[in-house]
């Protein structure tokens, strides 16, 4: 059996053993890699026992220099395997203490979630756009022709009072409906024309059904008189949207007649849910007047508008009751709405 004694750095005399600690087993006991390392330098270091010994090589006889490069080989390889099996050893233990058990429970996260009324504005829009409506925006301080005049509201026009609005210093208002954006569209545009758009809108009420503050969608499709775009067209639009917002195949239906002075006829659709009738919607056929306001000519063009605010929406289909909590920031709230 072939030992590798360990000799004193300082001692150029191969052959003088001092001390019995057999190298090999030094090695083999080595606890860490700082220690490994400390016993390679004192061993193939500048100074270091073999060293040493292989600079006496040139002295030794044949037996003796292949002994000892035997020796040498054999001692390399040693460190060498010491050296992986410490290195492995600490790489698991460094990963038996990064262990992560995944089934732990955890610190509860303070997650944001989508606002109910942002989650149906975005469903809303989604739909509109893959029906070929094109997203236009308007002003939220808008002026008197925008909101009233041009939509066949001229001054001192009964139907002013619908909407309590809140006027500005300078004659402007913050606009009521998004109505006023189908002009601002149709001055741009001309006809034929099919746009939707989406906005805050601004009104002095406040109650359960009623917010100070409420965003409306607003859309218009006007086209060639031969293209015989009526009524029908809009309840099938309406049919549509419902059926894709509501994910419901079975939509019901059901027109009242109303009265709004940018359409003639006017109406309001309600949908049906379990045995009750939700109102959804407004809308009518585009009233002459409002196409010649604003330069379309009615003789050539016809089509339906419709509006509706989307929080109305929002609240039949997650089922909410009050629309002030949506603007009231209530964080409780918007957690358990369960988005
Ligand atoms: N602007 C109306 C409102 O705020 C809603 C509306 C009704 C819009 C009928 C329309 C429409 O375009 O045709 O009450």
């Amino acid at each position: 059996m072939f030992f590798v004694y360990d000799y004193g750095a300082a001692d150029a005399t191969p052959y003088l053993l001092k001390g019995k600690i057999m190298l090999k087993e030094k090695i083999e006991n080595t606890k860490s890699l700082n220690e490994l390392q400390e016993l390679y330098t004192s061993t193939f270091g500048k100074n270091g026992t073999m060293t040493v010994r292989l600079k006496e090589m040139k002295n030794l006889d044949n037996d003796a220099r292949a002994e000892l490069n035997r020796e040498n080989t054999e001692l390399r390889e040693l460190f060498k395997n010491k050296q992986s099996e410490l290195e492995n050893a600490a790489l698991n233990e460094k990963l038996a203490g990064e262990y992560i058990d995944v089934t732990l429970d955890c610190e509860p996260e303070n997650r944001g979630t989508i606002h109910p009324l942002t989650k149906s504005f975005k469903e809303a829009v989604d739909i509109f756009e893959s029906l070929g409506y094109t997203f236009m925006t308007g002003p939220e301080i808008e002026d008197d022709w925008h909101n009233f005049t041009a939509l066949n509201m001229p001054a001192y026009h009964p139907a002013r009072d619908m909407q309590d609005t809140f006027f500005l210093k300078n004659g402007n208002a913050m606009r009521t409906q998004t109505s006023a954006v189908q002009i601002r569209a149709m001055e741009k545009h001309g006809a034929p024309i099919k746009m939707f758009s989406v906005g805050q809108c601004y009104r002095r009420e406040l109650d359960a059904t009623h917010s100070a503050m409420f965003g409306q969608i607003e859309g218009l499709h006007i086209d060639t008189i031969d293209k015989g775009i009526n009524l029908s067209d809009l309840l099938a639009t309406m049919r549509t949207f419902a059926s894709r917002f509501f994910e419901r195949d079975d939509v019901e239906l059901r027109i009242r007649p109303s009265y709004f002075p940018f359409t003639e006829p006017s109406i309001e659709i309600d949908m049906k849910f379990g045995d009750k009738w939700m109102e959804l919607l407004c809308g009518g056929m585009v009233h002459p007047n409002v196409l010649k306001n604003c330069n379309v000519d009615p003789n050539k063009y016809q089509g339906f508008a419709f509006g509706f605010g989307w929080a109305r929406l929002a609240m039949v289909k997650y089922g909410l009751n009050d629309i002030r909590a949506f603007t009231d920031s209530d964080v409780r709230w918007l957690k358990n709405t369960g988005f």
